[in-house]
Order: C-alpha cells, then structure tokens, then sequence
C-alpha cells in the first residue's frame, strides 16, 4: 500500500458519531499511533478511565492493527476507526489526545503534526532520534499550546519521589559521583540474517518514514529497529532517559553537562547485527559531580547484583536504585567505629509508574495544566544526553554542547553532522 492513503478497511466502524457528544456522555477521544507493543502498554492504562474511549487505531502493519482493533472492541465494546496514515487520523476533530506508539525516528514529526492539529500527546521516550528534532517538539508544543507528556513514567514512581526527597535531604553527604548502567541481553541481538521480502500486510515506505531507505530486513524492523541508527540510539536511548533522568531529578540537573566524552564499540559480539554498540562507556562533567553511563548489550549481570540501576555515591553512603526499589548502603566511620548512617533503609516500588503517570497526564488534560509529570522539555533534555552520549562514542570526541546556540564549542571534528536528520522525501524536516 502507498504511503499516503488511508487503509481501504472493512472494518471502519459506523459507530462514531460524526459530531463530539456533549453533557454527561462526553468522553476523553483517545488515537493510537503505533499499536504493536508500549503504544498498545499506554493505551491499555488509558482505558481503566471510565471517561476515556479509544475512537481511533494507526499502524502500518495491518495484521497488528486487525488484531488490536479486535482486542479493543473486547475491551471497550465499541469499535475504533483505523488508520494506515496518521495524518488522516489526526484530521478527525473529535480527537482529543495523541499516543505516539512508533519507533523513535517517526516521533517528531507525528508529534509536531499532532500540536498543529490541535492534540494533546502522550509521546513515547525517547522523544526523538536527533538532537534538533528535541527542540522542534518543545517549540511545537508551546506554539499550539498543546498537553503534553513523555512515556518516562519513572517520574510518577512513588518510589522514585521518594528516592529524590530522600537525596534532597542531604543525608548522604557529597554525591561526588552517580554510576548508571544498564545491560540486557536484546541490546546484542543475533547473527545477520539476510534481506527478505516486505511481509504483505506492511507498508515498509511509511515504516522508514523520514529515515533513508534500506532493503527490508526483520532484524531492523518490529522491536529491534532500536539497534540501527536511522531509527535508534541503542541501549544508550532506549534505557539511557528512563535511568538519566533520574539522576538529572535526583541532582536537580535542569542543563547541558560541561563536557561529555565516551567509548563504544562491538566488542561484546562482534558479529552480531547491530549497529549500535553493544559496550559503551560515557562521563559527564558537571560542576560538582560526574555521572557515569556504561552498558553491556548481551549480558545481564550488574553491579549491586542488578543488570540495571543507580547508585549515588555520597560520602556517608551509597544509594542504589532500579524499578523494584532503592536502599542504603552507609560507609563505615573508622575513627568512631559505626556506619556514618544509621538507620536502615530500603524502599519497594508500588508499581503503579505507569497508570499514575496516564492519570497525571489525564487530569492535566482537564485541567489544561502544562505541567505534566513528564514535560516534554523534560523528556527533551534528557533524549539530549543520551544522544551526547552516542555522538561522543561515535566521533570518539570530548564534546562541550552549547544549547542556546545549538553547536558544539570548540572544533569537535563531525560531530555537528549528527545534531539534525535529513528527511527522506517527501516527509519534510518540521523546523519550528
Ligand atoms: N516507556 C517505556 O517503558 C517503553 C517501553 C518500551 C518501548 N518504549 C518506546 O515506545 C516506542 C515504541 O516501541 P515498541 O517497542 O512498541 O516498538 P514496536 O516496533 O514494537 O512497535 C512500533 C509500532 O509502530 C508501528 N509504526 C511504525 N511506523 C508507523 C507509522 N508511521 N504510522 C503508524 N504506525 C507505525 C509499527 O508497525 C509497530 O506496530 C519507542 O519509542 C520505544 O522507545 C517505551
């Protein structure tokens, strides 16, 4: 099917009033965008929310948008319009909110679309493949005045709050350092495997998008697109602004580093598929601390016996924390023979990050409060390190980032090639 037109479907419902119902009936009109996996995640916690309907499903892969149409009726007992082109869906003025569910080099251009149309979005992190694109979004959703927020949902985690009130109050001493690091076996991959035939039921021209054209291959299309530059970043994206982000709360971090500089490469497997690196090591320098990132794709051990997580080192203890929990770990006082904190800590999650971070995003829709639990300067802020990381590992450089000039101080050789894609046509790069 051509990129461009809307899915020839059977199964578009007459259901929908061609007019917003008013009064007591009124329903938050929710749109997916992307329906195979965390899109699909999002959705499902907007649905526990009597006052929510999904009126609208989009996805390139027709099996995957068939099969959640389906699940949707079950869930909602009303069927949902679907879309092969998001922007036919984003022309139905009943449409309230926007869940961008596609892999990462689609999310800005669907997003700045989805501002000017009037939506308010739940964008999937990272925000966006490229550096400049970040800054497209913030300006997108301040021109049109758009809610917005980004799938980080640690920063609705209980347990997470409580970690950073825990840092703020200072008990841990100095933190003179913050270790960061995440290792999944799914970052390494398998072995090539070759070129095959597009799959029927998918538009591969509208997967790409943006990003330049390659043969289609399994192993760079559903789920693992997020080992190959035009669509990821690799581990250091794709668990790099969940984790950093809680470092840039926890240390109340609001800018640029002062420098950056990294190491990457395959050296884990080397002959795996990947493009991205499978180990790679990065350090930001601020002022009074340095924060350290490392991956390790294809292991899952970790320090502190966790395959990922934080630990803030601080001179009367080290707290270490991941998605289940965080505790203390005190250092010993040798001239008074005692920990240099003494009470025991250890806090577990509720696991309720994710539905409390929809709900926040809800309720900021009703009450049109920009201030989500995410805010997309957030999210931008944080996507922006996790690239500084890789552009660091890839020009093998020490980078000094300037954000209001958007270069790199000093003559880091390359690395401004990597600040901005170049759009396939006819998708156009959304400069706001
Ligand atoms: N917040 C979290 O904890 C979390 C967890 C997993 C993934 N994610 C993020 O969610 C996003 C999606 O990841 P995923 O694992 O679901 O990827 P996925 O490949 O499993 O699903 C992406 C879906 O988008 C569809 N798609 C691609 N281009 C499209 C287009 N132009 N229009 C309509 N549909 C299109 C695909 O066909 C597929 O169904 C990523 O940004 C990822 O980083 C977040």
């Amino acid at each position: 099917m051509a990129a461009g037109l809307i899915a020839p479907s059977s199964a578009l419902s007459k259901e929908w009033p061609g007019a917003r119902i008013t009064g007591a009936n009124d329903k938050i009109q929710v749109g997916l965008i992307g329906c195979r996996n965390m899109g699909w995640g999002d959705l499902n916690d907007f649905l526990l929310h009597k006052d929510v309907e999904c009126m609208a499903l989009c996805d390139i892969d027709r099996k995957i948008l068939d099969g959640r149409a389906a699940e949707l009726e079950k869930i909602q007992g009303k069927k949902a319009l679907l879309f092969s082109d998001y922007r036919k869906m984003l022309e139905l003025k009943e449409l309230d909110a926007i869940i961008i569910g596609t892999p990462d080099h689609w999310h800005c251009l669907q997003f700045v679309n989805a501002c000017s149309a009037g939506k308010d979005i739940y964008v999937e992190k990272p925000i966006a493949n490229y550096i400049a694109e970040c800054d497209s979004m913030v300006n997108a959703a301040k021109r049109y005045n758009r809610v917005t927020t980004v799938g980080q949902q640690q920063r609705s985690g209980n347990h997470w709050k409580a970690m950073v009130e825990y840092l703020k109050s200072g008990k841990l001493g100095t933190i003179a350092r913050a270790d960061v690091w995440a290792n999944f076996n799914y970052g390494a991959l398998g072995k090539p495997i070759p070129d095959s035939p597009v799959p029927a039921d998918v538009d591969y021209d509208t997967w790409q998008g943006p990003a330049q054209t390659r043969p289609f291959n399994e192993q760079h299309f559903h789920g693992s697109w997020r080992m190959f530059w035009a669509y990821g970043g690799g581990l250091m994206t794709d668990w790099g602004v969940h984790l950093l982000d809680m470092v840039l709360w926890g240390m109340d971090i609001k800018g640029m580093p002062k420098r950056v500089t990294a190491f990457g490469g395959k050296f884990a497997f080397p002959g795996n598929c990947p493009e991205t690196f499978d180990t790679q090591n990065v350090i930001y320098e601020f002022d009074s601390f340095i924060m350290n990132w490392s991956h390790t794709g294809g292991v899952e051990t970790g320090p502190y016996n966790r395959n990922y997580g934080i630990a803030f080192k601080g001179t009367n203890g080290t707290l270490v924390a991941d998605r289940d929990n965080w505790e203390i770990i005190p250092e010993w006082d040798s001239a008074n023979k005692r920990n240099r904190l003494l009470e025991s800590i250890k806090v577990q999650a509720d696991y309720q990050d994710h539905k409390d971070h929809v709900s926040d995003f809800i309720n900021c829709m009703k009450t049109r409060s920009y201030n989500t639990a995410c805010t997309i300067e957030n999210g931008s802020l944080c996507a922006k390190y996790t690239h500084l990381g890789n552009i660091a590992a890839r020009t093998r450089s020490v980078l000094v980032y300037d954000d209001n000039s958007k270069k790199f101080a000093g003559s880091e050789e390359g690395a401004g090639a990597y600040l901005m894609p170049s759009y396939r046509s006819p998708w156009k790069y959304p400069s706001i």
